[in-house]
Parts: structure tokens; sequence; C-alpha cells
């Protein structure tokens, strides 16, 4: 079967290398793709808001099935579009009605409401309700946790420290700041505990569990300054027991299924569930419709199982959790950014040659393009060095050692990833 996969960073080059490996692959086209995954199929070097291209290129090269990385086409509704042109293409990822779980905060929480899913407390708020938002936010007490409403690629939250700080951050996202995204605003109460993500395929009706992993969001090392897109990520993650995983299944995987069915929302694809641990019981932070970054790196590594035999099961509804086989072997990735990531930071770094890898050990190209035949930086998460080991330790300590040998200008990782989990 040939595949088309979209989008262009970490995710996607490991998303491409694991279904690359599948006996069952065709030709790979990835859109637009980078320099990595160019050696793994042929990259499509156009926007992907071209709706009407994707749906040309489904025609020319008769692929079979499309893949979706990032939210945005998902948002956008390019899966309807499809759907609607070619009935007989499996699709792996929801239309825009599914999205929503992401694309609107607000959606979401209510949702999980409506559905008796364990998640934060909540109101949300119009641009006309600042003083309302405010005192909300002030009833909750601090640290006050303020989200735009819509996708503001990974930035519109904020913990807020200060009651001072809580009423400039709720004034600045309803005047705009995130654009449409921040013209309405979700204020929650602040949970205090441990965040895992947890990863499915889904036709609706029937599931399968992926590895579990943990992100590491903050720039600093010791979880310290600002969010990023993900700085690193690991798994398994020691602390997802067995006890703690049949709650995650029982009040959170599988009541979201049925209210999406009961909703009348058809969802075919990954949901990710971004969760936080509180003295033993599990709740939502956020639902995404796609996999996550730099957890896709940690999760396809120990996926032994066929990445494109459970996608086409999914399409045709015979998905089976008794099919995923995982290494018992521990993965660690470790992000190399940009200096000056997540503020401003410098494009089109020369890239020194990178150095050979064992199988367990791969380099995934995030923010890196080609220019005169020349690897340079493209991005902020510029590479995903991911590793395989035999215990966590022995994961972590080669992934950082590939970090290092990695070169240019600027360079920055976090070494203390997965370490407070040992
Ligand atoms: P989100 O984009 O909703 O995943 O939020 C980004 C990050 O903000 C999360 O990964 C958490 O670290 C933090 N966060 C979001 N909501 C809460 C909450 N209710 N309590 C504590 N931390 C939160
Ligand atoms: N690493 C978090 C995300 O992909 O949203």
């Amino acid at each position: 079967m040939n595949v088309l996969l979209i989008g262009s960073g970490g995710r996607e080059h490991a998303l491409a290398w694991k279904l690359s490996r599948s006996p069952l692959l065709g030709q790979l086209f990835i859109w637009p793709g980078n320099p990595g995954t160019a050696s793994l199929g042929e990259n499509i070097p156009l926007p992907v808001d071209d709706h009407r291209a994707v749906s040309d290129l489904i025609h020319q090269k008769g692929i079979g099935m499309v893949i979706c990385g990032p939210e945005a086409p998902l948002a956008d509704g390019l899966m309807d579009f499809l759907a609607d042109r070619h009935p007989d293409l499996a699709l792996i990822g929801p239309g825009r009605s599914g999205a929503r779980l992401e694309s609107s905060k607000e959606f979401a929480k209510e949702f999980m409401l409506r559905h008796g899913i364990p998640t934060a407390r909540y109101r949300s708020f119009g641009s006309r309700e600042a003083e309302e938002a405010i005192s909300f936010a002030r009833s909750l007490g601090l640290p006050a946790v303020i989200k735009a409403d819509g996708l503001a690629a990974g930035k519109g939250v904020v913990i807020a420290q200060t009651r001072e700080e809580t009423e400039t951050e709720i004034r600045a996202m309803l005047e705009g700041r995130f654009g449409q995204a921040s013209e309405r605003l979700v204020i929650e109460e602040f949970l205090s505990g441990i965040e895992f993500s947890v990863f499915v395929l889904t036709n609706g009706d029937q599931y399968i569990l992926l590895p579990e992993a943990k992100d590491y969001k903050r720039i600093g090392e010791g979880d310290t300054g600002p969010n990023t897109g993900g700085m690193g990520s690991v798994s398994p993650v020691p602390f997802a027991d067995a006890a703690l995983m049949d709650k995650v299944r029982d009040r959170i995987i599988e009541p979201t299924l049925r209210g999406l069915k009961q909703d009348g929302i058809p969802y075919r694809g990954f949901i990710f569930f971004g969760l936080i641990r509180v003295q033993g019981d599990p709740f939502v932070i956020e639902y995404n419709c796609r996999m996550g970054d730099p957890e896709t790196e940690s999760v396809m590594i120990r996926l032994e199982s066929d990445l494109l035999q459970h996608c086409l099961d999914c399409h045709q509804n015979e998905l089976n959790p008794g099919s995923v086989r995982v290494s018992s072997s521990h993965a660690a990735t470790i992000c190399l950014v940009s200096g000056g990531y997540p503020g401003d930071f410098e494009k089109g770094k020369k890239i020194e040659a990178l150095p050979q890898t064992q199988p367990e050990e791969h380099i995934f190209f995030s923010g890196v393009s080609s220019k005169d035949g020349q690897l340079v930086t493209s991005g902020g998460r510029v590479f995903a060095v991911s590793c395989l080991g035999q215990d966590q330790l022995a994961a972590l300590d080669q992934a950082n050692r590939l970090a290092d040998l990695i070169q240019f200008e600027g360079k920055y990782f976090r070494r203390d990833i997965g370490f407070d989990l040992k």
C-alpha cells in the first residue's frame, strides 16, 4: 500500500522510519517532510494547506492511506475534504469535529464535564468578561491556570504565580495576544502532581493502547523556565503501573470513546491523553488529536508490532489489543534545540557531519533543512536523538552521548531528561 504521511518534524521522521519497516508498505510519500524523511520515502515540497493538491497527489500516486502527524491540518478539515473525494481512502486522523478535542479547550472541558471524565474544575470566559475571569481565577487561588481556547502552537497556557500576573495575563489574552485563539479563555484549578502521556489508536469503537511516555516541557534543567514543544521524553514511565493504567482505561480512555459516540462525533486516528497523576488518580490536562512530539520518537522505537498493520486494522475495524507488541527495553529521547528557543532564535546554522549510529540509536530530524547540499538548522527544535537501552539509565546515557556528538552553533539540550524518575 502507498502511504502519504503529513508533517515535517521529528514525530514524522519517527513515524516514517517505523512505517518504512513494514512489509505492507509500497511507496511512502511525506508532505512536506524534511531531509531525514527524504531517505525513507519521497518528500512532496508543497504547502499542506493546499487540500486540493493533496487530493490530486492521492490520485496520481495511487495512495491508499493518509496518516496526519500534526493537529493543524486536522483542525482545518483536511480529513473531511479527503473523505468526501476519496471514499475508499484509509484516513488516520479525525475530521474537524473530532479535532475539536484539541482545537478548542472549552469544547474539551465541556466534553469532559458532560461525560464525567476527571479533569480540573474550570470556567470559560469571552472577550468582554475580563473582570469575571479575574474574580473566578482569584476564587481558585494561586497559581492560576489560564488557557487560550484555541490552537496557539503550545504557547497558549500560562501558569500565573501572582495576582498581578494573573490579571495581566487574562487581560492580554482576552485583548488578543494569540489572535482568535485567545478570544475565549479557560481558567482552571491548578493540579499538583506528575504528568504523563498516553496514546491510543482508535476507530471510535475499538482501540489499541500504545506505549506510554513522559515528556519534559520546560526549557531549563530541573523543569525550570518557559514551556517548549517538548525537550525530551522517556518510555516506559516507571510510575504508570498496572493499577494506574487500569484507572486510565476505566475512567478516561473508555469514557472518552463512549462520549464521542454519544455526541455523534466520528473518530478514527490517534488520541493523545495528556494526563496528571494526583494522589494516585489520573486527571486529564489536555487532549490532542494526534501523537505527541517528542513522545512519538520514544514510542515508535519501542513498538515492535507493525504500525502500518495497526493503521490498516483501524481502517478495517479490526483493531486487536492483543496484536500490539512492545519491547521491554527503555527509550529515551533528547531534543537538540537552537540557542534562544523557545524565544527568538537564529536559523540557517550549519550542521556538521552527523555521527554514525548503531541500530538502537536514532537521529530524528525536526527543524532541519538542506541548502546547497548542506544540512542547516531551520527550527527551534532541530533534532530528536532517541536511544533504546536495557534500562532507563543506559538509554539516557547513550542519548546524551549522541547528543554531544552532533554539532551546530548555539546547540542546547537538557542533560537531566528522565533523571527525576530513577
Ligand atoms: P496544555 O497545553 O493544556 O497541556 O498545558 C501545558 C502545560 O501546562 C501542561 O503540560 C501542564 O504542565 C500545565 N498545566 C495545564 N493545565 C494545568 C492544571 N490544571 N494544573 C497544573 N498544570 C497545568
Ligand atoms: N509534547 C507535547 C505535544 O506534542 O503536544
